[in-house]
C-alpha cells in the first residue's frame, strides 16, 4: 500500500542545499526551516524514530533544533527542521584552524552536558546490551581467550542510564556565536560515556586509519582528526586514566564497526573495514597482554 499520501508535500525546487549528511541532504525551505531529504534506502520507520528522538532530546533540554513534521518531497521523504543561526563545526575548523582547542574545549562542555541528562530505564536503547548481543555475534571472529578479554572489559562497564548522543563529531556539532549545539539524534542511546568516547575514537581515529576519506568527511585532515580524539580523551576524563579508558573505548568501538558492516555487506568497503578493525582489536588485546 502506498502510504505516501498521508504526507504534506514541499518542493525544493531553487532551494539553497545547505548541509549533507550519510542519510540526507538538507535544503533551506524558508527563512528558518528546513528539510532534511533523505536518501533512498531510509526507510520511513528510520524516518519516524529520528523525528521522535529528536522530539525527545529537544523536550529533555539538549540544545538541538526544533523537529516539525515529516513531509514527502518528490518520491522521497524528509523532515522539517528549524534551520539553526550556525556554522557547522566541520566548516568552523576549516576556517578557524586556531580555534581548534577552543572548539574542542566547548565540546567536551557539550557532551558532559548531554552526559548530565538521566534516562528512564528502558526509555532509550541501552548501548551494554546492545554491544553484548554485537559482541555475541562477532564472537567467531576471535580466539576464546581474546573474546574472555573482551568479555571481561565490557562486563566492568558501570550500568549507567546516562544519555548518550553516539554519533558526536563536526558534522553533528553546530556553532551558534560562542554556542555549540547538537543535531542528528538517530543513535541517541543510553549507558556509560565511555561508549561515547568510543564512537568518537571511530570517527576521528579509527575511520580515519582506515581511510583518509573519512577524515576529510569530517573537513579535516588525519592528524587534525587524531588530535581532536586525544584532546577530547584528556580532557573528558582524569588524564592519568586516559590510557585504560581509550583502551576500553577502541575494543568497544571495535564491535560496534564489526557488527554494522556486517550488517552492511552492500557497503564497498564492508570487508576491507571488519578486516582492519579486526586486526586493530587483535593488535590491541596483545599489547594489553604485556
Ligand atoms: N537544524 C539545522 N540547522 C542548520 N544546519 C543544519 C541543521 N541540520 C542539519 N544541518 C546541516 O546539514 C548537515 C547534515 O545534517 P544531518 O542531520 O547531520 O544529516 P545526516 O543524518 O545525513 O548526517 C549538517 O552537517 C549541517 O551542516
Ligand atoms: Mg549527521
Amino acid at each position: 500500500m502506498d502510504g505516501k499520501k498521508e504526507f504534506r508535500e514541499i518542493k525544493i525546487d531553487g532551494c539553497r542545499k545547505i548541509g549533507e549528511g550519510s542519510h540526507g541532504v538538507v535544503y533551506q525551505t524558508a527563512p528558518d526551516m528546513l528539510v532534511k531529504v533523505y536518501r533512498e534506502g531510509v526507510t520511513l520507520d528510520t524516518i519516524h524514530k529520528e523525528q521522535a528522538l529528536s522530539r525527545w532530546a529537544f523536550v529533555k533540554g539538549v540544545p538541538t533544533a526544533i523537529p516539525f513534521d515529516v513531509v514527502r518531497v518528490g518520491e522521497q521523504y524528509g523532515t522539517v527542521f528549524e534551520l539553526l543561526n550556525a556554522t557547522s563545526a566541520s566548516e568552523y575548523i576549516a576556517e578557524s584552524p586556531d580555534h581548534l582547542e577552543w572548539f574542542i574545549e566547548q565540546s567536551v562542555r557539550l557532551m558532559k552536558q548531554v552526559h548530565g541528562i538521566e534516562v528512564e530505564p528502558g526509555e532509550l536503547p541501552d548501548m551494554k546490551q546492545q554491544t553484548y548481543a554485537w559482541l555475541e555475534k562477532i564472537r567467531p571472529q576471535f580466539s576464546a581467550a581474546h573474546y574472555e578479554t573482551i568479555r571481561r572489559i565490557l562486563d566492568s562497564v558501570p550500568d549507567r542510564h546516562t544519555l548518550l548522543h553516539a554519533d558526536f563529531h563536526l558534522k553533528n556539532i553546530m556553532i551558534c556565536g560562542d554556542e555549540l549545539m547538537l543535531i542528528d539524534m538517530e543513535t541517541l542511546c543510553t549507558g556509560d560515556p565511555v561508549f561515547e568516547l568510543a564512537t568518537v575514537y571511530n570517527s576521528y581515529r579509527e575511520f580515519p586509519s582506515i581511510d583518509p576519506a573519512a577524515a576529510q568527511f569530517l573537513g579535516i585532515d588525519v592528524e587534525t582528526a587524531a588530535r581532536i580524539c586525544d584532546r577530547t580523551f584528556e580532557l573528558y576524563t582524569a588524564s592519568s586514566s586516559v590510557p585504560e579508558v581509550m583502551n576500553t573505548a577502541r575494543l568497544l568501538g571495535g564491535i560496534r564497526i564489526i557488527d554494522f558492516m556486517g550488517r552492511h555487506a552492500e557497503h564497498p568497503a564492508s570487508s576491507h573495514v571488519i578486516e582492519c578493525c579486526l586486526r586493530d582489536m587483535k593488535m590491541l588485546l596483545e599489547q594489553m597482554k604485556g
